[in-house]
C-alpha cells in the first residue's frame, strides 16, 4: 500500500525528531506529491503533538484505515467542539494528539480518551462522549 504524507512524516518524526524544509522537498519527492501539500498536512500535523497534560489526553488515530475513513474530519469535529488552542482545550480539560493504528481498524475512524478506545466515530458520538466527560468528569 502505498505511504501517506502523514505516516512519511511520523517516520521522519521518529528519526530526525523535527521537519524541516528537507524533510518536506524528500516526502514530496518519494511520494510524487506537490511540497506544498506536505507542508500543508506538516502543519496539520505538528500542532497537535503533545506538550501539556490535560485530565483526558485524546489520542486520534491516523493510521491508513482511520485516515481513509475520516480521521481529519475527527480531528475538526473536535477541534471546533472544545475550541482547541494549539492541542488543548479551551478549558484545558481536554488535550489531543494524533497517533498511528490504535488496532481497531475494523472499526475506523477511532480514538481513545485515557486510553479507552472508542470506534466507528461519527458528530453525535463524539459530541455525546465529550459532553458526558464534561458533566460527569469521568470516562
Ligand atoms: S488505522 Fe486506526 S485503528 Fe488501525
Amino acid at each position: 500500500m502505498k505511504q501517506t504524507i502523514i505516516e512519511a512524516l511520523q517516520s521522519a518524526l521518529e528519526i530526525e525528531h523535527e521537519i524541516t524544509k528537507e524533510t518536506i522537498l524528500k516526502i514530496s519527492k518519494q511520494l510524487n506529491v506537490p511540497e506544498s501539500e506536505v507542508y500543508g498536512v506538516a502543519t496539520f500535523y505538528t500542532q497537535f503533538k503533545a506538550k501539556k497534560k490535560a485530565k483526558y489526553n485524546i489520542e486520534i488515530c491516523m493510521g491508513t484505515a482511520c485516515f481513509i475513513l475520516g480521521g481529519e474530519s475527527i480531528v475538526e469535529i473536535l477541534r471546533k467542539r472544545l475550541k482547541l488552542k494549539d492541542n488543548v482545550s479551551e478549558d484545558g480539560l481536554f488535550q489531543i494528539s494524533i497517533v498511528r493504528c490504535l488496532g481497531r481498524c475494523s472499526e475506523a475512524p477511532v480514538m481513545s480518551i485515557n486510553n479507552k478506545i472508542y470506534g466507528k466515530l461519527d458528530k453525535n458520538k463524539i459530541e455525546k462522549l465529550i459532553s458526558n466527560l464534561e458533566q460527569n468528569n469521568e470516562v
